[in-house]
């Protein structure tokens, strides 16, 4: 049986990521911060205590996880906070920082000793985060915290092609989530299955490639 790992299971994409993992006969380690009632209920191994910023938790989980057991880790948590360039909130921009290019750059660093040679790795950043596609501004720690997140998955790709690791960023829509307040334009099922479809063509001839969950290749 293949083995996923998903960070932020909690609730969102992450929850349903695993619930459609489960489905489709993987098991699913979910990592999350504190569990959830709808997490509990899809049955599968979590692990709490789980917060992509704490290094000693993620080093805690690496070396308790056995050696060349994960066939896919999919990063996946992560925040937005709308700073505006009239009130910069600098902390805020700095915490998006944390969890959302950092945060997935530990994680992937801590659990490389248990990813299969051959594994795939999938890094959920935003088409917020494309410079190229940039043409409303705003959302400086975010846009810059996902570009920085798209930086690191094009070097992990590079970094890891020796192991036959291959490496997805991936945007996954616009979606309905308590992070965009429920507004969006496909619902969580829709964005989780066009991210798994894309990790199922994921390979190292296209490994570091920036897709929309829809297939479409999104520009740097
Ligand atoms: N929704 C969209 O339209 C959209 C668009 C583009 C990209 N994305 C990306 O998709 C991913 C999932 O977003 P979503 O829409 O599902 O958002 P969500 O409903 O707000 O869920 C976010 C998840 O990330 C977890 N998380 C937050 N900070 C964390 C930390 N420090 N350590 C560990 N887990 C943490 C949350 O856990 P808690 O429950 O503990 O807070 C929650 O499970 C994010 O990376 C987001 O940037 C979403």
């Amino acid at each position: 049986m293949k083995h996923a790992v998903v960070t932020g299971s909690s609730r969102g994409i992450g929850l349903e990521l695993c619930r459609q993992l489960h489905a489709a006969g993987w098991k699913v380690t979910a990592l999350c911060r504190h569990t959830t009632p709808a997490l509990e209920a899809l049955g599968v191994p979590l692990r709490e205590g789980i917060d992509v910023t704490d290094e000693a938790a993620l080093r805690q989980l690496g070396t308790g996880l056995e050696a060349r057991s994960i066939d896919l880790l999919i990063n996946n948590a992560g925040i937005l906070d709308n700073v505006s360039l009239e009130s910069l909130d600098i902390e805020s921009c700095r915490r998006q920082f944390e969890v959302n290019a950092l945060g997935p750059l530990r994680v992937t660093q801590a659990l490389l000793p248990a990813l299969v040679e051959g594994g795939k790795v999938a890094l959920v950043t935003s088409r917020m985060g494309s410079i190229g596609d940039n043409t409303s501004g705003g959302s400086y720690g975010y846009r810059m915290s996902k570009a920085a997140l798209n930086a690191a998955g094009k070097s992990l790709a590079h970094d890891l092609a020796g192991r036959r690791i291959s490496v997805a960023i991936l945007h996954p829509g616009y979606v309905r989530t308590d992070m965009t307040g429920h507004h969006g334009l496909i619902n969580v099922e829709e964005a989780a299955a066009g991210l798994l479809q894309r990790i199922d063509g994921l390979s190292p001839e296209n490994s570091g490639t920036f897709w929309h969950s829809n297939g479409e290749v999104l520009p740097w």
